[in-house]
């Protein structure tokens, strides 16, 4: 096994060897930006992760842990566009350093080749990766779709919600891991428990991802804290705050996620005020809590040595303490 800081650092070279001066530029100058500028790389270092602790060796699952990462930077690339997002990883989004069409393209084009990374693959095993790329890929745009949906409705329901996250973002860090057993070749049993270990894992990565989008720290979070309540984004702590709230507090709430004023930074502060007041953070760090543990009982059903269950368990618990 290795560290999550060699795994990214795998990744990272190997995504350098890919590299070729292509043209036309526009196409492929703002898929290097974006790639280059890094980030956590949690779906492809668990891709590589994963297939170690399933005993192959991680050089094998590089080609689909590249594609698992780019086709994430294309959904993010999309997603920013969708999301009108300024910022992402601390820089200027794609649309914003270029512009909308070149977000459009340049996105399509990062879809396929991610594709392209599983032709490496012999026949059984590219297909078994392909279908479950297909899969994930369109319960993302599925998930995404109930997103933008749900800003403009105000009946939202906290199922609703989980089942939202569990598409847009869950999804693919089940699938990145359940990609490592598929390469690794272990039992159809074990890639699904991974497959669900991942999948609580990202329900509790997106519920921490919603926290940190009010409540990170501006100077490090690498987005525009408070794009959510901007967007109006029925989050979970909208939900609850919602739950929580006396009448007055819920209709004023209501109000303004109905609303899209000039400047939102006052809109933002008193969101966040009711955030905390109505003990929506609260219950959201608790359920991100509460993930977390579902992920570490699916992980003792798994068949595989304790050392490697108290990696993954390690790998659960830095998510949940994350501030980036
Ligand atoms: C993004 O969700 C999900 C996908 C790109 C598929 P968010 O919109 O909540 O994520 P951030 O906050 O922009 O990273
Ligand atoms: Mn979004
Ligand atoms: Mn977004």
């Amino acid at each position: 096994m290795h560290s999550i800081y060699q795994y990214q650092e795998f990744l990272s070279d190997y995504l350098q060897s890919q590299y070729e001066t292509k043209e036309p530029r526009n196409l492929y100058e703002p898929i290097h930006y974006i790639l280059d500028l890094g980030g956590k790389r949690i779906r492809p270092v668990l891709t590589l992760m994963t297939a170690e602790i399933f005993n192959a060796d991680y050089k094998k699952a590089l080609p689909a842990a590249l594609a698992i990462e780019v086709f994430h930077n294309f959904s993010l690339v999309h997603d920013d566009i969708m999301d009108d997002a300024p910022l992402r990883r601390g820089q200027e989004t794609v649309h914003e350093k270029w512009d909308l069409n070149t977000g459009i393209l340049s996105g399509d084009a990062m879809l396929i080749l991610a594709y392209q990374y599983f032709e490496q693959y012999e026949p059984i095993v590219f297909r078994d990766l392909a279908k479950l790329f297909s899969k994930t890929a369109l319960e993302v745009c599925e998930g995404q779709q109930w997103d933008v949906d749900f800003e403009q409705r105000n009946d939202v329901t906290i199922d609703e919600y989980l089942k939202m996250i569990q598409y847009k973002t869950a999804v693919l860090v089940a699938a990145a891991m359940k990609m490592g057993a598929i390469i690794a070749g272990t039992s159809t049993e074990d890639a699904n428990l991974i497959y669900d270990f991942g999948l609580n894992l990202g329900l509790a990565f997106q519920l921490q991802d919603d926290y940190l989008d009010a409540f990170g720290n501006p100077e490090t979070f690498g987005k525009q804290v408070g794009g959510d309540i901007i967007e109006n984004k029925k989050t979970y702590l909208y939900l609850k705050a919602m739950a929580f709230s006396n009448p007055n507090d819920a209709a004023e709430l209501s109000r303004l996620f109905s609303i899209h004023p000039e400047d939102s930074s006052e809109k933002i502060e008193v969101v966040k005020a009711l955030f905390n007041s109505s003990g929506a953070s609260k219950a959201t760090q608790d359920a991100i809590h509460d993930f977390t543990l579902k992920a570490f009982q699916t992980l003792e059903k798994i068949n595989i040595s304790a050392e490697k269950k108290d990696i993954l368990k390690d790998f659960g618990e830095n998510l949940m303490g994350r501030k980036v």
